[in-house]
């Protein structure tokens, strides 16, 4: 017998599948992060449905996250596109920010594809930079596969031996090359916020291995990969923490860092599609 998350997940498919034209099914799903949702305008759009349409799927409570889903072929690749995302410091849950990964995971969905802000923890990172995610430290103390496993999702122990999938990496990697882009790669720690980080957490974290440092996309990595997905990250670095001289950081100013890599974050995801929709 299912647990009652499994129906509302299959609710919210059978919804989508209504809404959307005979036989859809996305292929790939990108989520797109603070101050990123513009990327969204690149999409030939079929479909485009508010949140507030979907049962289980939270209102966003930040300004910055548009809280759209985005249906549709880019260069016939099948595709969705989740333009706002709920974290754990609005009062969300696990489960609820990890829904729309079900549910489009559920429906079809293989590969996924995570954009986000975050402070980069590298001395030499520059904000504006692009950082493709190569691992992740869950710091949240949160997992949305507590409570009974899903045995239809995926297993009770998912292996995070790999988790970033390195053909989605090296695609990146060929991509951001080729455009003469100026990338960095790293380990993506996904803390719950929503304050920034004192200088002692941020040296404990440089210490960890952290690269960068989010209030996001772990929970998300970790629901699709209970699901099989493949995953690919991307981090947009907006502000740089140096703990020995740490500035102060603002809302203004990670948008501003989001909107300088945008051009970046938008070349790399393009390339990534335009491979994925040749083969
Ligand atoms: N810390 C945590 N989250 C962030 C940061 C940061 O410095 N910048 C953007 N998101």
């Amino acid at each position: 017998m299912h647990p009652a998350i499994y129906w509302e997940v299959e609710e919210t498919v059978s919804k989508l599948r209504q809404l959307s034209p005979q036989g859809f099914v996305p292929r790939v799903v990108v989520t797109l992060g603070t101050g990123l949702g513009q990327l969204a305008e690149s999409i030939d759009r079929l479909i485009d449905v508010s949140y507030q349409e979907l049962e289980g799927f939270a209102h966003s409570t930040v300004a910055s996250h548009a809280g759209r889903l985005y249906l549709g072929y880019w260069h016939g690749l099948p595709l969705a596109l989740l333009s706002g995302r709920w974290h754990l410091y609005e009062g969300y849950n696990a489960q609820q920010i990890t829904f729309p990964v079900r549910v489009l995971a559920q429906w079809g969905g293989e590969i996924f594809i995570f954009t986000n802000a975050a402070g980069g923890l590298i001395e030499d990172m520059q904000a504006g930079q692009v950082m493709l995610i190569t691992d992740h430290i869950n710091l949240t103390g949160h997992n949305p596969l507590i409570g009974a496993n899903v045995e239809a999702w995926g297993p009770r122990f998912p292996d995070m031996s790999r988790v970033y999938d390195a053909q989605l990496l090296s695609v990146a990697r060929q991509v951001a090359e080729k455009a003469g882009i100026i990338y960095r790669q790293g380990v993506y720690a996904g803390l719950v916020g929503p304050n920034l980080e004192t200088p002692a957490e941020t040296r404990m974290l440089q210490i960890m291995g952290a690269s960068a440092v989010g209030m996001s996309t772990v929970l998300e990595v970790i629901a699709a990969r209970h699901h099989g997905g493949s995953v690919l990250g991307l981090s947009a670095i907006t502000n740089v923490n140096k703990p020995d001289n740490m500035q102060p950081t603002s809302m203004e100013q990670v948008l501003q860092g989001a909107d300088l890599a945008r051009r970046d974050m938008q070349a790399i995801l393009n390339g990534v599609l335009a491979e994925l929709a040749a083969n």
